[in-house]
């Protein structure tokens, strides 16, 4: 006998104040908030089916037509949770075994929020399921912390909290608050990331005394002026506070022992591309931000400066002439004619 299928689909989420570092590991509170935009789920999404049958003989996880181990810790917390907050009367049968099958329609593990997408969708589709209460954000940031950002559309704040209950993802704006802004993926990299988050993470906490200084000095008030930001759709000090983040981020990481470098040489390339564009047209109408790996994400004002973005990085960027690195930007005025 089964259950009916669900299928559901989660948004990836791209952080533009990083979350870096945990203050309780087991529980996944992190050392500071963070705010992110989930993008549109037309573009990067984890779609994920999940069914409960009699007639399965174990709980079985496919990610990407691969079989992945479900009895992980991860997976094993968000189960629990979820089965404490189930009404379905054959939530604690153990003659009900699962499948799960879920999908990214991107790159998994290349520093592009994956485990964000998938966690969501993965405890979004079990809540389904078992017709679980709970607050969803919670159970989801135990499967990845950057995951409870993902259960909502828009400008998505998530407090860092003191214990499970406080530690939650919400909504700063919807969707609609901002249509102007483009958001753009550039795949430096489809290489799975040589150190994973959670890894990274204890490193730096354990060795990057930057890392303490920003979570306590720099991350609270920049939250606040994010926000702020983001409310009344400043998008100059929006991008300044963003490419801030993610360097601030970056150095945390190299100020780690061992250090860690997840950008590469191109990602520098398209750092020094993004401020002389800004500096060309006199304000910031793009902005960077790198996660656990070598990708940018480009947060852009509107869509004449995504053209013009986009116009540029084909002519230095282009992958059959290599990184045009002696040219210097803007040597040529007709770009941007
Ligand atoms: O959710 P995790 O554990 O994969 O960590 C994500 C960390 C960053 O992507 C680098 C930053 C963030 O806030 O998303």
């Amino acid at each position: 006998m089964h259950t009916n299928i669900v299928t559901c689909t989660a948004p990836v989420n791209i952080a533009v104040i990083k979350y870096w570092g945990k203050k309780d590991e087991k529980l996944h509170i992190p050392l500071n908030s963070s705010l992110s935009a989930s993008l549109d789920q037309k573009d990067l999404k984890t779609t994920t089916s999940v069914v409960a049958g009699t007639d399965f003989t174990e709980d079985e996880l496919w990610l990407n037509g691969k079989k992945e181990n479900v009895e992980s810790k991860r997976i094993q917390n968000v189960l629990r949770l979820i089965r404490e907050g189930s009404t379905v009367e054959w939530k604690d049968d153990p003659n009900y075994k699962l499948r799960i099958v879920s999908t990214n329609n991107f790159p998994t593990a290349a520093g592009l929020a994956s485990s964000a997408s998938g966690y969501c969708c993965l405890v979004y589709a079990l809540a389904q399921l078992y017709g679980c209460r709970s607050d969803l954000s919670a159970i989801a940031r135990l499967g990845s912390g950057s995951a409870c950002r993902s259960m909502y559309g828009g400008w998505v704040a998530w407090e860092m909290g003191r214990d499970h209950e406080s530690s939650v993802a919400v909504q700063v704006a919807d969707e609609k608050h901002w249509p102007e802004v483009q958001i753009l993926v550039c795949v430096v990299s489809d290489v799975q990331k040589h150190t994973s988050s959670s890894d990274g993470m204890q490193q730096s906490v354990r060795t990057s005394k930057l890392l303490a200084d920003r979570a306590e000095n720099i991350v609270p008030k920049r939250m606040e002026e994010m926000k702020q930001a983001i409310l009344t759709r400043d998008f100059h000090t929006f991008a300044d506070l963003t490419m801030k983040d993610s360097d601030s981020f970056h150095a945390c990481c190299a100020d780690t022992q061992p250090p860690i470098y997840y950008m590469n040489n191109v990602s520098h390339h398209i750092v020094s591309l993004v401020q002389s564009y800004n500096k060309k047209v006199g304000s910031n109408k793009v902005a960077y931000t790198y996660d656990a790996g070598p990708n940018a994400v480009l947060y852009i004002a509107d869509e004449k400066h995504m053209v013009e973005m986009l116009k540029l990085l084909h002519i230095y960027f282009n992958p059959s002439e290599g990184v045009q690195r002696e040219r210097p930007f803007f040597d040529n005025e007709y770009l941007l004619a």
